[in-house]
C-alpha cells in the first residue's frame, strides 16, 4: 500500500524524477511548489512531511529557505535536491540545517533518506509531547498539594464552626432571631464543607472506601440518573461491554466523576445532541500507559463518555484539569468538575484521557485498573443505636487547639474520662503516666512531631485492650491503602459533628465489648 506524502518543493525546476523515485519507494507524493520566500512563509502554515528544495534560486536558496524555516519554529526537515555544485556549497547547506543533499543525476538514496527524516521527526514530535506531559503532570502534582493543604486548614476552621454551631443550637433557651442565624451559619459552614471535600478530592488526599463494582452494574444504575439530568434534547445511548469485568473502586465517588463528565457532556450540547456511555477492556502496553498517562501496563476497564456537542480548542484542553479552570458563565461552572474527577480517578490507579475537537465533540475516557473477579463484599454496617454516652478512659490526641478543645467538650459532654495531648510525645508520656485503663484513643493522623499511626506503635504495645479511632481531613493515599490495616481500626474524617463522633466513638467501644463477650 503506498503512503500519502506531503512534499513542499521549494525551487524552480520540475518533480516529475523526484515524484517517480519516491513512487517507487512506495510513496504517493502530492506536491507544493513555492519559488520565493513570501511564497514559502505562506507555505509553512500547512501540514508537510517533508521539503525538497534546489540549491539556488536566484536570490533564494536552500540556505534562505532554511532560515525562514527556522524564523518560523516549523519543525519540517529539507533535503537539497540539486545539481552539481561544490563540495564547499553543499557543507554549507547542512551547516544551515539541512537533512541531506542528493544530486538530481543520482536519486538513489531519496527514499532511504525522506524515510529516515520522517521517522526522526516523529521521535523529535514524541519527545516534545512527552516532556509537554511531565511538565503538566509536575504542575497538577504542586496545584494539588497547594488545594489539599487549604482544604486541610479549612477543615479543621470547619470542624469548629459546625461543631459549636450544634452545641448552641441544641440548647432550647435561645432566640428565635439567634437560632436562624446560627442555622444559617451552619448551612454555610456545610457548604464549604462540600468544597473543601472537591478540593480533597482533587488532590487525592481523602479516603476512599474501595471495594469490587461491576462496572456494568454501575453504569445502568447511573443511567436512570442520567435521564433526568440530561434533559429531553439530549438522546442518551448505553453500550454495555459484553463482559462483566470489575473495578476496585468506591462506588459513591466513581459516580460523582461519571456525573461530572456527563454534566459537561450536556453543557457542551446546547442545542441537544447525542451521548454515549460505553464500557469496555483493553489492554495498555508499556508505550501507551507509560507514555501517555504513567500508569501501569495490563488490563484496564473503560468508562467512555461520548458528545456531539461543541468540542474544545487546543488551548482549553490544556488546562482541562486545573482547578477552577473554566469557560461557563459564573454561577454555571465553578471549574472543579474535571479537577475532581482526575484526583479520584488518580487515586484509584488509573487515568483519564479527553480526545475532543473543535466543533465535533468529546469523548472523556476512564481508565480503572481490572479488578480479579470475585462477588462484591457487603460492607458490615455497625447497629449505632444506642446511647452516645459513656464512661469510659478516652485519650485524644490533636495538634490543632480549637478541634481538640471542641472534642473533649463533646466527649466529656457525654459522661467520658478524657485525656489531653496535643502532640506524639507528650501522648506517651500521658498514657505511661496514667495508671487506670484507656478504652479508646482518638488520634489525628497527621500531626508534627509524630503521625497518629507512629504513636499508636508506641503506646498500643502496653495496653492491649486500648481501641484506635483516627481521624483526618488529609488522608494521605499511602494510609488509605497500606497503613491502616483494615479491622479493629476506625477512621472519622474531617469536618465531623459532634454527634458524628459520639456514635464513632461508642462504635469503636461497643465493638470491643462484643468481641470480647465473644471470646468469652
Ligand atoms: N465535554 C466537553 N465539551 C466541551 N468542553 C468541555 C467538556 N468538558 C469540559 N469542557 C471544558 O472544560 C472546562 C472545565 O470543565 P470542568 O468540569 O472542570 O469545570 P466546569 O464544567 O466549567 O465547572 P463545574 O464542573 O465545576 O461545574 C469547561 O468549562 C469546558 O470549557
Ligand atoms: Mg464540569
Amino acid at each position: 500500500m503506498a503512503h500519502p506524502l506531503q512534499v513542499l518543493f521549494i525551487g524552480e525546476s520540475g518533480t516529475e524524477a523526484i515524484s517517480a523515485e519516491l513512487e517507487q519507494g512506495g510513496y504517493e507524493p502530492s506536491f507544493g511548489h513555492v519559488r520565493t520566500e513570501a511564497q514559502l512563509q505562506g507555505a509553512l502554515s500547512g501540514k508537510w512531511d517533508i521539503a525538497i528544495c534546489d540549491f539556488a534560486v536566484d536570490d533564494f536558496g536552500a540556505i534562505e529557505a532554511l532560515r525562514v524555516i527556522r524564523e518560523k519554529g516549523v519543525d519540517l526537515p529539507l533535503i537539497v535536491v540539486s545539481g552539481k555544485i561544490k563540495d564547499s556549497e553543499v557543507l554549507a547547506a547542512l551547516k544551515a540545517g539541512a537533512a541531506d543533499h542528493l544530486t538530481r543525476g543520482n536519486l538513489m538514496r531519496l527514499n532511504a533518506a525522506v524515510e529516515r527524516e520522517i521517522h526522526a521527526a516523529k521521535m523529535r514530535r514524541d519527545r516534545i509531547h512527552l516532556e509537554e506531559q511531565f511538565r503538566q503532570a509536575q504542575k497538577m502534582e504542586a496545584v494539588g498539594r497547594l488545594a489539599g493543604g487549604v482544604a486541610h486548614d479549612f477543615n479543621n476552621l470547619l470542624t469548629v464552626i459546625t461543631g459549636y454551631s450544634d452545641m448552641l443550637l441544641a440548647s432550647r433557651d435561645l432566640k428565635p432571631a439567634h437560632r436562624t442565624a446560627l442555622e444559617e451559619i451552619r448551612r454555610s459552614a456545610e457548604r464549604g464543607g462540600a468544597l473543601t471535600h472537591q478540593l480533597l478530592a482533587f488532590s487525592r488526599r481523602q479516603p476512599l472506601e474501595a471495594r469490587t463494582v461491576r462496572i456494568n452494574d454501575l453504569v445502568l444504575q447511573i443511567e436512570k440518573l442520567l435521564h433526568r439530568l440530561i434533559g429531553e434534547d439530549i438522546e442518551l445511548v448505553t453500550i454495555p461491554a459484553a463482559s462483566e469485568d470489575a473495578v476496585e473502586a468506591d462506588p459513591g465517588r466513581l459516580e460523582q466523576v461519571i456525573m461530572n463528565l456527563a454534566v459537561n457532556a450536556r453543557d457542551a450540547m446546547p442545542g441537544g445532541g447525542k451521548l454515549a456511555i460505553e464500557t469496555g477492556t483493553i489492554h495498555l502496553d508499556e508505550s501507551f500507559s507509560a507514555k501517555r498517562f504513567g500508569i501501569q501496563p495490563g488490563y484496564y476497564v473503560t468508562i467512555s463518555i461520548t458528545d456531539s456537542g461543541i468540542g474544545m480548542d487546543e488551548e482549553t484542553q490544556s488546562h482541562l484539569f486545573e482547578p477552577f479552570f473554566t469557560t461557563k458563565h459564573p454561577g454555571r461552572g465553578t471549574g472543579l468538575g474535571l479537577a475532581t474527577a482526575y484526583g479520584i480517578i488518580r487515586q484509584s490507579g488509573g487515568a483519564i484521557g479527553i480526545f475532543s475537537e473543535l466543533g465535533k465533540g468529546t469523548t472523556a475516557r476512564i481508565y480503572l485498573p481490572l479488578a480479579q473477579a470475585k462477588a462484591p463484599t457487603a460492607r458490615e454496617k455497625s447497629a449505632g443505636q444506642g446511647p452516645l454516652t459513656g464512661a469510659e478512659t478516652i485519650l485524644v490526641v490533636e495538634d490543632e487547639a480549637r478541634v481538640r478543645k471542641l472534642m473533649v467538650d463533646v466527649l466529656t459532654g457525654r459522661g467520658y474520662t478524657v485525656l489531653e495531648a496535643t502532640r506524639g510525645q507528650e501522648a506517651i508520656r500521658m498514657a505511661k503516666g496514667h495508671k487506670g485503663e484507656i478504652d479508646l484513643a482518638v488520634v489525628d493522623v497527621v500531626m508534627p512531631e509524630m503521625s497518629g499511626p507512629d504513636l499508636i506503635k508506641q503506646i498500643a504495645p502496653n495496653r492491649p485492650h486500648m481501641r484506635v479511632l483516627y481521624t483526618s481531613g488529609y488522608t494521605e493515599e499511602a494510609m488509605v491503602h497500606h497503613g491502616i490495616p483494615e479491622s479493629g481500626i476506625a477512621f472519622l474524617q474531617k469536618p465531623f459533628l459532634p454527634d458524628a463522633l459520639a456514635q464513632m466513638v461508642r462504635d469503636v467501644l461497643d465493638a470491643r465489648s462484643n468481641s470480647a463477650k465473644d471470646r468469652s
